[in-house]
């Protein structure tokens, strides 16, 4: 099949947007190994950009550039116009508290509550009286769809499901404009996977967050993305919108995207049309039979 012209990066859907995110040229290196060559990636405000690639391919390093806990051999991150690795610790501290962070692993501080663990990044501010902290926490938990009932237990007498909710109500608890989440639904059953995935398109929609996402997941994906980023041989090789992702030719994308999996998540997209449908379906067909 022949490749649109555009293919490999489609411009976003509102060009008026301004970009928060802006990656150029970025190198990563750890001594001698090379996880990242000439990345490039520009994400607009309103944006949920997937970032997709095999395990190891790099994308929780480019998360952490993003956050400026890695920092590049060569290239430019730019958070909000600022460059992040030219800019002081203070600065840095201040753009840190505009972005909430979901990490793929040790999401939550086993020793405090529920309640400690999200009042915690308004603690360390240090400006907020205690009456506020203690009700803007538990917005932020009521948000995340966690009820009051939950807010002194403790990490360990929480389902896997609940405890992703209570660290997006951490990662929320400064009002960020902009939100990372590092396989966000990896581990969770089918339905909490669900909800987290509606919970995360109201967030977006009630406060205009802009989220990155590195995700696994077909569904979440499909469901929520305004553009995938494909991280693959060290840099972006694909940055278009789910539907259009899917038809660019790299392996890693075939594997991906169109076994049974990838197939049954696009056909649940919503506003997937009847002809796309067909067409990969007959892709599939094609490719079984060879
Ligand atoms: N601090 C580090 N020191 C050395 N190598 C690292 C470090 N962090 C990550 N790496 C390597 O960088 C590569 C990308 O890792 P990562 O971004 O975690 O992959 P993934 O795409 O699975 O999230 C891996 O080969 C990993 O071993
Ligand atoms: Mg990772």
């Amino acid at each position: 099949m022949e490749q649109p012209e555009n293919m490999m990066d489609c411009p976003a859907a509102e060009t008026s947007a301004q970009p928060i995110i802006q990656i150029e040229n970025l190198c990563t290196k750890f001594g001698d190994v090379v996880v990242h060559e000439n990345v490039n990636l520009s994400i607009n405000q309103g944006e949920i950009v997937s970032l997709v690639g095999g395990s190891g391919s790099g994308k929780t390093v480019l998360l952490r550039q993003m956050l400026g806990l890695n920092h590049p051999a060569s290239g430019t991150v730019r958070i909000f116009g600022e460059d992040i690795n030219r800019i002081s610790q203070q600065e840095l501290q201040k753009l840190r508290n505009r972005w909430g962070m979901l990490f793929q692993h040790g999401a939550l501080f086993s020793a405090l509550t529920v309640f400690d663990n999200v009042a915690q990044p308004m603690r360390e501010l240090r400006v907020l009286p205690k009456q506020l902290i203690r009700e803007a926490a538990m917005l932020k938990l009521q948000m995340a769809g966690i009820g009051p009932e939950h807010a002194l237990k403790m990490p360990s007498d929480l389902s896997g499901g609940m405890i992703k909710r209570v660290a997006l109500a951490r990662a929320l608890a400064l009002e960020p404009e902009l939100l990372f989440l590092d396989e966000p639904t990896a581990g969770l059953d089918p339905n909490a996977s669900e909800s987290f995935v509606d919970l995360i398109r109201t967030l977006r929609d009630e406060m205009r967050l802009t989220v990155v996402m590195v995700t696994h997941d077909l569904d979440t994906l499909f469901s929520l993305s305004s553009r995938v980023a494909v991280l693959a041989d060290k840099h972006i090789i694909a940055y278009c919108k789910p539907e259009n992702v899917v038809e660019f030719k790299h392996p890693f994308i075939e594997t991906f995207f169109r076994g049974e999996r990838g197939l049954r998540a696009i056909e649940a997209m919503p506003d997937t049309s009847e002809e796309s449908r067909q067409e990969q379906k007959q892709r599939q067909h094609q490719d079984s039979a060879s």
